[in-house]
């Protein structure tokens, strides 16, 4: 049985503002941390996100900003921060990699690394991607461009210091291959392409210097002070420098290490599955338990860029529909590994059908059989209603309630998967809402059938309670606010949860 949950998201670079793409994995980290809270209670539980703020690209973003580097991070980092409280993402922590913690477990991770010998200094000639911060082998580069972004990378000839990488090639490939490792990269296709790279390619020990006349902006090495670390490998490390991995050498395994997750989007894919695993092994730390890669939201073809001018404000979807309803589409409407299209109809259309139709209606039509029929009391169980006969449909009903809670479980902790969840609730949803239109509860009433009546109305109850449990985690305030409505022995019915919209009202 697992005791403790460590989960993490990327840090996200401050060069601009937070959009979908970065709201994507605070939400899909937010649901699994609110789940396993349930389960092994809060404090068994930690989630982790934070800032990149070094490199590059933020010293290019506050060059233009006309601010120092540290000037402009902290401008920017209030927007991540008060957009994930905008999304009520519940972080346990959140790290900066400028803060003192931070600095200080990278030089500690160097030094360590240095003095074993698996960082050396040579010379280096290579060509380099600046946007990126990607250095790339001949092989791997077309036309002298970029193969991420397309732009022209540089030849580079300086001093510098390498990691290791290639020595530790054989290892991977064994742990990644091992049986019990199944899971170390989700999903499944992700871990064959690590692999098949693997096999492919012989890695060139990484380049995780940059001279101080070609970049300031960074943390210097504590064995070469003319040179700072490279932001990668800076980055990675945030993930045992926030759990304070080496601040206590007599508490060297932390309560917290290893992550039993870290959710990263699929571009960032190497960098967790090669580069850490191996800076880990190097420093004879446990493995995290798994790293899963989610796809990409696109807007139409295309990928979201500044300039393309098809970035989407999180902010403004989640002020004109709610948070609920903006969880709720990127949860349900892709399989969490796979790529996404975002749009506005489409998320009209899923809170139409899904949310305003099913959900929605139920609870109201509920609320409002029991203002009508019992003046707001719910129906006690009692041995009398619980011997009534239901029909087919209600022992179904019955059957998949009891279920419920474990085909969530088997979803979210086994591959990552909120669509599959999703759907398996609104199985539910569905079922009652027609078990409403077959048993037509208008005509037990008029026919003075009191007990089926009741007993009806208690299923329903039920499922929504129910529902509303599994769902508390994906959406926390629709399932606060169905607590207060019908959580106590009488309602206390509100307004509609999601009113329909009408289509030809917005655009
Ligand atoms: N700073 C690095 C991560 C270091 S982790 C040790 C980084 N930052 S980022 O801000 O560029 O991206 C952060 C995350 O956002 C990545 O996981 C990336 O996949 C995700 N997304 C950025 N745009 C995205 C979409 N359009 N769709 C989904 N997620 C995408 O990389």
């Amino acid at each position: 049985m697992k005791k403790k949950f460590y989960i993490t998201t990327p840090i996200y670079y401050v060069n601009a503002s937070p959009h979908i793409g970065h709201s994507y994995t605070c939400i899909a980290a937010d649901t699994l941390a609110r789940y396993n809270r349930q389960i092994l209670g809060k404090e068994n539980v930690w989630f982790l996100t934070g800032t990149d703020e070094h490199g590059q690209k933020i010293q290019k973003a506050s060059d233009e900003a006309k601010l120092s580097p540290q000037e402009f991070v902290d401008k920017v980092v209030v927007q991540f921060k008060e957009l994930w409280k905008a999304l009520d993402i519940s972080y346990d922590d959140f790290i900066r990699t400028t803060e003192d913690r931070h600095i200080r477990t990278v030089q500690k991770v160097l030094d360590i690394l240095h003095r074993k010998g698996d960082i050396y200094e040579d010379k280096y000639e290579g060509l380099y991607c600046t946007p990126c911060e990607t250095f790339w082998l001949q092989s791997q580069v077309e036309n002298q461009l970029c193969p991420d972004c397309k732009r022209p990378v540089e030849k580079i000839a300086e001093k510098n210091y390498f990691f290791k990488l290639e020595k530790y090639q054989k290892w991977l490939i064994e742990y990644i291959n091992k049986p019990e490792n199944a899971k170390f990269i989700l999903p499944s296709t992700r871990q064959n392409e690590v692999l098949k790279f693997l096999q492919i390619n012989t890695l060139s020990d990484l380049c995780i210097s940059r001279p101080k006349e070609r970049l300031n902006w960074g943390i210097p090495l504590p064995f070469a002070p003319g040179h700072v670390t490279y932001v990668w490998f800076d980055a990675l490390i945030n993930y045992i420098s926030a759990v304070g991995e080496f601040d206590d050498k007599d508490k060297y395994h932390s309560k917290w290490w290893p992550a039993e997750l870290h959710l990263i989007g699929k571009d960032i894919l190497r960098q967790h599955a090669i580069y850490w695993p191996i800076i880990l092994k190097a420093l004879d730390i446990e493995m995290p338990k798994t790293i899963f890669a989610h796809g990409w939201w696109m807007i139409g073809e295309d990928k979201m860029s500044k300039s393309r001018g098809n970035v989407v404000n999180p902010i403004d979807i989640v002020n004109k529909f709610g948070i609920d309803v903006y969880r709720y589409f990127l949860l349900r409407d892709v399989p969490f590994g796979l790529d996404g299209n975002f749009s506005e109809g489409a998320l009209i259309k899923r809170f139409n059908a899904d949310l305003a139709n099913d959900l929605g209606n139920l609870v109201y039509r509920v609320l409002t059989m029991i203002e009508k029929y019992y003046r707001g009391d719910i129906p006690l169980a009692d041995k009398k209603i619980q011997d009534i006969k239901l029909n087919a449909r209600g022992e179904k009903i019955k059957s998949i309630i009891k279920t419920l809670h474990q085909a969530v479980d088997a979803s979210l902790s086994g591959e990552c998967d909120f669509s599959l969840p999703l759907e398996k609730i609104w199985g539910l949803i569905n079922m009652a809402n027609k078990y409403v239109e077959e048993t037509k509860p208008w005509n037990l009433a008029k026919e003075n059938k009191t007990e089926e009546l009741k007993a009806f109305i208690r299923l329903l109850v039920e499922v929504i309670r129910e529902s509303s449990k599994e769902l508390s985690a994906f959406m926390p305030r629709t399932a606060e606010s169905i607590k207060a409505q019908l959580g106590s022995d009488k309602i206390n019915k509100g307004k509609p949860l999601f009113p329909r919209i009408d289509l030809s009202s917005k655009t």
